[in-house]
């Protein structure tokens, strides 16, 4: 059986050359450790995301998972969702899909999800979905690809389906934004990363992590086709969203 939670000490001795953040084989093997301890609200947000795919998830449809790492959220969904539904998780590091996959494996889990190795930066192909879910991974997107991404998920939605978005946003000008780094980094220090870790992570995540302000994510979402869209959560320089093609339910 896979041990999945191990000690994120990725960043913890001083690195000389520090090199961009990637999600290969070592980042996949504590991955579940640093996303407890650098998400604000975790086992919160989990519930809320599970509580809102239980109330679109339809009988005969897709729940997708977009940047589903190691599966933590996509399995909780398939625990909580009590309907006829497949579960496809896309990802472009084989590393977290092994992980995925054991995940579902050892949890002796039917057949009824698929895990696809893509890159989401040449866009997706999502058909007869009632959930998607982008659990902190348009961030990794480029920006010149995002809306292409977008209006492939807005396409592939049923009518009454939605997307569930959550993301790292930058505050509403450079004060707010420093104030809410200043914020999350105290929290990570709370959760036990150090200085040191701190800020080599943020060095790493520089040119990968290009997060947007919350209105400029919610302009995004309008103009690549959904009807609506509203903030289910906001911590600081977190933020869920959730959006919908259409109010007819
Ligand atoms: C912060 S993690 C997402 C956490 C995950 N959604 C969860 O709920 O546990 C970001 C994920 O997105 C994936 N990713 C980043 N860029 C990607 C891309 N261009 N295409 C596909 N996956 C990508 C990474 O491999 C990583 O597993």
């Amino acid at each position: 059986m896979l041990k999945t939670k191990s000690k994120d000490k990725i960043f913890a001795d001083k690195k000389d050359k520090m090199s961009d953040f990637n999600f290969g084989k070592e980042t996949a093997g504590v991955f579940d450790d640093m996303l407890e301890r650098s998400v604000p609200f975790y086992k919160e947000l989990q519930r809320m995301m599970c509580e809102i795919a239980v109330d679109f998830a339809a009988d005969g449809t897709n729940i997708y998972d977009l940047g589903c790492s190691t599966g933590i959220t996509l399995f909780n969904i398939y625990e909580a969702v009590k309907k006829d539904v497949k579960y496809i998780g896309i990802d472009s590091s084989q590393d977290m899909l092994d992980r995925c996959r054991a995940r579902f494996s050892g949890n002796n889990s039917t057949n009824q999800y698929s895990l696809i190795c893509t890159d989401l930066n040449n866009g997706v192909n999502i058909t007869n979905a009632s959930v998607v879910v982008m659990n902190l991974t348009l961030q990794f997107v480029r920006p010149l690809h995002r809306e292409q991404l977008i209006k492939n998920i807005c396409n592939g939605l049923n009518t009454n389906g939605c997307l569930i978005l959550l993301e790292k946003v930058l505050g509403n000008n450079s004060d707010f934004n420093r104030m809410f780094i200043k914020y999350y980094y105290e929290m990570k220090k709370r959760n036990g990363y150090t200085e040191l870790e701190i800020a080599q992570k943020r060095e790493a995540l520089e040119n990968i992590l290009i997060p947007y302000r919350l209105d400029e994510n919610k302009d995004l979402l309008k103009k690549s086709g959904f009807a609506h869209c509203d903030t289910f959560f906001k911590w600081y320089n977190f933020c869920g969203l959730v959006a919908l093609k259409s109010s007819f339910r």
